[in-house]
């Protein structure tokens, strides 16, 4: 593989598993390569991997619901973070959500999580009066555990 950007492929999944571990955006409860298998095909081009060494060091998965575009998975390894390849990887996403359509892009972050506000605000993006809800579907699409808010499976990530 070369390094630099490139499309995510499924044969990505490990190493982009534990990027988003490292991160604390992994294991979420249904995200397994059934699942990313239908997020490649259904967003051609939005989802990207930044490679060095052969090594994935950053992701990005965008995503185009034929209303807004969404960003999903923004993450660098600590190692290589302030070197660029964030923005680079969150432009290149927004392009190809522009490319498909998009003409707004949403994207999800933990209110705890000032640097990314931060981050994505010297991006150009603003804070939504929005706030965001969430139902949890277990298997077979029920709703999950008697809250119904999927407590057992621990912290979201912010790609929800
Ligand atoms: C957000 C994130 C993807 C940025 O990746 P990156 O490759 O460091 O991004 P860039 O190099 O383009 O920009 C880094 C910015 O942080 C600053 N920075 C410098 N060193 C840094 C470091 N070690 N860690 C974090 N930020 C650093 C840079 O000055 C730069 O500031 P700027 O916004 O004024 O340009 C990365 O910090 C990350 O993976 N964070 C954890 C996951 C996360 O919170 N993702 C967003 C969830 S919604």
């Amino acid at each position: 593989m070369d390094d630099g950007m490139a499309p995510m492929t499924l044969a990505d999944l490990p190493q982009v598993a534990a990027l988003w571990e490292e991160v604390g955006m992994w294991p979420h409860e249904g995200e397994d390569a059934e699942w990313l298998r239908g997020a490649l095909a259904r967003n051609p081009g939005c989802a990207l991997v930044w490679r060095e060494g052969g090594r994935v060091m950053g992701t990005v998965l965008g995503a185009w619901d034929g209303v807004r575009g969404w960003i999903h998975r923004l993450a660098v390894t600590e190692s290589r973070r302030g070197r660029g390849l964030g923005s680079r990887l969150l432009a290149a996403a927004e392009a190809r959500l522009r490319e498909l359509g998009a003409r707004q892009i949403n994207l999800m972050v933990y209110e705890d999580n000032g640097r990314a506000w931060d981050y994505y605000a010297r991006r150009g993006y603003e804070r939504s009066p929005v706030k965001v809800m969430r139902k949890r579907l277990g298997a077979g699409g029920a709703p999950a555990g008697a809250a119904g808010n999927g407590a057992e499976a621990g912290r979201d990530s912010p790609g929800k």
